[in-house]
């Protein structure tokens, strides 16, 4: 068998597209949404990934604002802005960059956004409602691995989906965001007793742990969907000294033999996240201007 690949850039685009339409309907009615970001420090990932974003945003019809922090920020002073950008009524959905610098507490910052306005659903109220099937923002990633999944199979009830990775930001919310879809679901960690095995008995796959190509072939149940979340730059010395390439968790080449369906890396999930990052703000505008 060979796996359809699932056009994680393609679907984004269309995704965009539709958020675009909505955004222009609401414009008829005097509404822009506004979308801020906040990056603390000069990480050049983060730099890439938060200018990208703005890039996106725009191209959308949303309004865009940037806020770019020196890596000596205090907590207090993000949490002033943080405070500030709560009160805007133009802002109606915040991202703060993670990872922050060492000195500023995560957590509390999550906290400190105003849960309406918490596009990337980190906020331990949205992340509950999630967990209570009550309508709220979800985490951006892995609401992007749901669509792709869906893409391929509309109805995913009764299989057996198993999520690689138990991170607040991934791995939780996708196994609740499968729960919610009447999946049977195995989270498995760092701690799993025979990795393969667990991975063998799914139909559903989301690898998401930052190992590059850790699953392999002989992981995957035949006719499997792969969903691939890693991110992840290694050494390609066949493309000259010092240069690197981009791979999954998932040991693409192998898999794609055995899977029904997979996602690449890069052009799977990745394109998605910032997709699904505009219609959290679309809806955060709908919901909060009524
Ligand atoms: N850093 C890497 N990915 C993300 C994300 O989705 N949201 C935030 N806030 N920071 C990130």
């Amino acid at each position: 068998m060979t796996a359809t690949i699932i056009d994680g850039k393609a679907y984004a685009q269309g995704l965009r597209a539709r958020i675009a339409a909505a955004v222009g309907t609401l414009a008829g009615q005097g509404v822009t949404p506004g979308l801020a970001v906040v990056i603390v420090g000069e990480d050049p990932a983060s730099q890439l990934y938060v200018k990208n974003k703005a890039r996106q945003t725009v191209e959308v019809g949303m309004r865009s604002f940037e806020h770019t922090l020196p890596a000596s920020t205090s907590e207090a002073e993000l949490l002033a802005l943080v405070a500030t950008l709560n009160a805007d009524p133009a802002v109606d959905g915040i991202l703060v960059q993670l990872p922050l610098p060492k000195q500023i507490d995560a957590q509390k910052v999550i906290e400190a956004i105003d849960p309406a306005k918490d596009v990337d659903g980190f906020h331990p109220i949205n992340a509950g409602r999630l967990m209570t099937g009550v309508p709220g923002l979800v985490s951006c990633t892995p609401l992007g691995c749901l669509l792709l999944a869906q893409s391929v199979r509309r109805d995913l009830s009764g299989l057996n989906a198993v999520v690689v990775g138990r991170s607040n930001i991934v791995g939780k919310p996708m196994a609740q965001l499968l729960i919610a879809q009447s999946c049977t679901v195995t989270v498995a960690h760092s701690r799993t007793r025979d990795l393969p095995a667990v991975c063998r008995n799914a139909d559903l796959l989301v690898a998401a742990v930052g190992r590059p190509e850790m699953v392999r072939g002989d992981w995957i149940k035949p006719g499997a969907i792969v969903i691939d979340v890693g991110i992840n730059r290694v050494p390609n010395p066949a493309a000259g000294e010092g240069k690197t390439r981009v791979v999954g968790d998932v040991a693409y080449a192998e898999a794609v033999k055995v899977a029904s369906a997979i996602t690449p890396v890069p052009g799977g999930v990745g394109p998605m996240t910032i997709a699904c990052l505009l219609r959290n703000t679309l809806e955060a505008a709908c919901l909060r201007r009524g």
